[in-house]
This record gives C-alpha cells, structure tokens and sequence, in this order.
C-alpha cells in the first residue's frame, strides 16, 4: 500500500497532503470575504500556515533526501534544489503580501486580496510541476542507488527530526487526502507504535476533517465496533 511501480514512494503521502493543503488554501483566498475582518484574519492564519508547511517540506527533502540522493549520484539534485531556492524566495514574498493585508484599512484591501489569490495560483502551480518533476526523476535515482529500506530509513529519519506541531499537521494533510484503503493502511501501522493517547488524538482530528462516510469506512477497517459519530465530544 506504500509502493508504486513495486517499489516505495517517499513522496506519495506527502506530497498528496501538501497538494491538498496548496489548492485548498488557494480556493480559501479565491472565496475570501475582504470586507469581514475576521475572516481576513482566518484566511491569512491559513496561507501562513500552508507556507511553513511548505518551507519545512523544502528544508526536510533537501537535509534527508537530496543529500542521500547526491551520496550515491553526485550532482542528481542540483535542478531540484535550484527550484528549492526559488520556492523559498516565493514563499518570503507571500509572507509579505499576508502580512500586509493583515494590517491594511478595509477599503484597501480588495485588490491587496486578489493579487495575493493570483500569486497562490502560480505558486501552487509551480509547486505541483515541481512536485511531479520529483517523483518522476527522483523515484527513479532513489530507486536506482537505495533499496527501499535504505528510503524508507530516510523517511523515518525525516519523521524523527519533525517537531511534534509540524508532524501533527503533516499528518492531517496526509490522512484527509487519501483514499480509505491508504489511510486504513496507514493508521493501521501507526497503531503499532505510537502511544495510545497520539492515536485517540488523530482519530478525534480526524473526525473534523472527514465526512462520515469516509469515517464509517475507517472505522470498520479498524476494527472498531461503534459508529464513529458516537464518539463526537467524548474525548
Ligand atoms: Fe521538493
């Protein structure tokens, strides 16, 4: 369930959370309320949020997975870290269009607003082809110089050095952007070693984030007995 082509895909989960996160921010300011301080607040707490998120991603694949990818083939990350230098420099310049519109008088904000949403939606563009670019060229050298233990060791790598806060929201861009048998699959594991109180945790973040029927599906694949309604408000 973690492998394409037979082999395992470092990039498969979260790169599927992250696109879920970029094009749902991106609908987010396209539909932002600019007259409604309250929401502007909101949406902008989302970019921020979305442009971390991004910015670690940057700094994880570069430290674990281009450095590994450079061992074993020397130079076989240089276009990928280029395009990580500009998608930091992106990142920067948004940051500052959100921290603008934050603080401009209401009657200034509607255009601010609207070239903000247009950025998004060339960074969010960028960010997919790069994306792709990455599990088309880089599969095939990780795949070419690593078993898949020796990739899944640079995973774990990755999820040991995360903060608690930026694995919690890896994961729930992660768990709400795949299909039921992924995200069954992966709990299922998950279950195993993480600590009964982490795993309470998820499935209450869970139970915001995904529709019922989605949650029925997860919960009969879990083997857990009772209806995943009749635990709302119980935790
Ligand atoms: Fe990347």
């Amino acid at each position: 369930m973690y492998t394409t082509h037979s082999r395992y895909d470092i990039y498969a989960f979260i790169h599927k959370g992250l696109r879920a996160c970029l094009t749902q921010t991106l609908l987010r300011v396209g539909r932002l309320d600019w007259t409604d301080s309250d929401d502007v607040a909101a949406a902008m707490d989302e970019v921020s949020d979305m442009l971390d998120f991004c910015r670690q991603h940057v700094a994880k694949e570069n430290t674990y997975v281009h450095a590994a990818m450079e061992r074993r083939r020397p130079e076989s990350a240089t276009t990928a870290d280029h395009e990580h230098e500009h998608h930091l420099r992106d990142i920067e310049a948004l940051e500052v269009q959100t921290f603008t519109i934050r603080r401009l008088p209401v009657l200034r904000r509607e255009d601010a607003v609207t070239t903000l949403y247009k950025a998004l939606a060339v960074f969010v563009s960028v960010n997919l082809e790069h994306m792709a670019m990455e599990e088309r060229e880089h599969n095939r050298i990780l795949w070419d110089t690593h078993s898949d233990q020796e990739i899944m060791a640079i995973e774990h790598a990755i999820v040991a050095s995360q903060s608690p806060e930026d694995g919690q929201r890896a994961l729930r861009w992660m768990l709400t952007a795949m299909q039921p048998t992924e995200r069954a699959g992966f709990l299922s594991v998950l279950r195993q070693s993480a600590p009964a109180e982490v795993f309470d945790g998820l499935l209450q973040m869970l139970r915001i984030h995904l529709s019922e029927r989605d949650l029925i599906k997860l919960y009969a694949a879990l083997g857990m007995g009772r209806r995943p309604l009749d635990y709302v408000g119980m935790a």
